[in-house]
């Protein structure tokens, strides 16, 4: 595949300067927006070679530039997506998606309508040792998934415009519904606010699903030191994945029943070998892919609005001190998110990739 230099990216901030490098390490950056000098400052110095605006009008009149890739604020990314696709490009939004569910909606509707792939940031799924997790879970190793545990832990960058649950949370919420490739019925949520008032520090989120599966997600930026780990209890084995030693482990332990008594059956661990690619890198890449052929992102747009879902009713939750919060189990009525993620559908056909919906529509 070649790597054209056809993404714009919106926004060089803290995480968006992560794009810029990565986009520009592929051969794929174009252009960067950011209307503030220090965000264009910051850009001229990880690409110097290549246009940095204050204003996005330049990108949405370039018809070289295919796709973009938004990572501003999440306040801001329904109106720049909007924008993007009606200049007829292909976008790419940080997570989460939007601010409110509505517009998610909306988002996915219209890239549906003008054949735009609509692909969101969620950057776990693109992490090898995610995809060997996800392998083991769908090859049956682990038996049927009982339980659920990630941790996100930190004394890390606190926010003061979002929690820590919107901040850190939609990852692990990606993740776990890909592994359980289904909607929870029920979310329980508590927290605590320590630094700002109402933005909670520290979270935990119980998801229930409808097929006996739970889970929990814990998360703070108040932690004293850095803890990323995904733990599956299976009927048959138990595995875990540590993000700070970068292990995938596979425990082979579970516990049985001897003359009527539960009997745990301990096991070694072994290490699961991972493909060694980044999994920034490996997201550009899979998002210029999708702008090349038109296929469908493993993040798409539904995923996005299914995470945002969650993550609005956790808020519910939090706000009532753990009231569950029901969520509809249906809206996975059309497949299994565990199964073998996408470059089987397509938002448009080969041959019209890249040209502007308003082209296609009149052909
Ligand atoms: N995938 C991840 O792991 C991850 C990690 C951190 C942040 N994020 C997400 O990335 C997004 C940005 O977060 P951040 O921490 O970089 O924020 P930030 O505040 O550090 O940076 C945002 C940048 O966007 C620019 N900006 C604002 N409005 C703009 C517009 N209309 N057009 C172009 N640029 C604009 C700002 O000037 C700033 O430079 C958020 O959605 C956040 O949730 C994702």
């Amino acid at each position: 595949m070649s790597m054209k230099p056809e993404i714009a990216v919106f926004g060089c901030g803290g995480w968006g300067k992560n794009l810029v490098r990565s986009l520009r390490e592929l051969g794929g950056l174009r252009a960067v927006v950011d209307p503030t000098e220090a965000g264009r400052a910051r850009a001229a110095t990880l690409a110097p070679d290549v246009p940095v605006h204050a204003s996005g009008d330049a990108v949405w009149s370039d018809p070289a530039v295919r796709g973009v890739m938004i990572a501003t604020p999440a306040e801001t990314h329904y109106e720049l997506a909007i924008q993007a696709l009606a200049a007829g490009k292909d976008v790419f939004v940080e997570k989460p998606l939007t601010i409110d569910v509505g517009e998610a909606r909306d988002l996915v509707t219209r890239a549906s309508q003008m054949r735009r792939v609509l692909m969101v940031g969620h950057l776990l799924e693109y992490h090898p040792a995610i995809l060997a997790l996800r392998d083991l879970v769908t090859s049956g190793e682990l038996g049927k998934i009982r339980y659920i545990i990630s941790n996100r832990l930190n004394l890390g960058k606190i926010r003061t415009e979002e929690n820590a649950l919107w901040s850190f949370a939609p990852h692990d919420i990606a993740v776990i519904l890909r592994l359980v490739g289904a909607m929870p019925v029920q979310v329980v949520a508590t927290g605590g606010s320590y630094v700002s008032p109402n933005i909670a520090d520290v979270t935990v989120t119980q998801l229930l699903f409808d097929n006996g599966v739970r889970s929990h997600i814990f998360v703070s930026w108040l932690h004293p030191f850095k803890e990323q780990k995904l733990v599956v209890v299976g009927s048959k084995k138990m595995a875990s994945f540590d993000d700070v030693s970068k292990e995938l482990v596979l425990y082979d332990q579970r516990v049985d029943w001897q003359e009527g008594q539960p009997v745990p059956v301990r096991g070694e661990g072994t290490p699961v070998p991972f493909a060694a690619d980044e999994p920034l890198k490996a997201e550009c890449r899979h998002f210029i892919e999708c702008v090349q052929t038109g296929c469908t992102p493993r993040t798409d747009g539904m995923n996005g609005l299914r995470v945002l879902q969650i993550l609005h009713a956790a808020q519910r939750s939090l706000a009532t001190n753990g009231q569950p919060a029901q969520l509809d189990a249906a809206v996975f009525a059309n497949g299994s998110p565990a199964a073998e993620p996408v470059i089987e559908t397509t938002v448009r056909p080969a041959n019209v990739a890249g040209i502007p919906s308003e082209t296609v529509d009149s052909a």
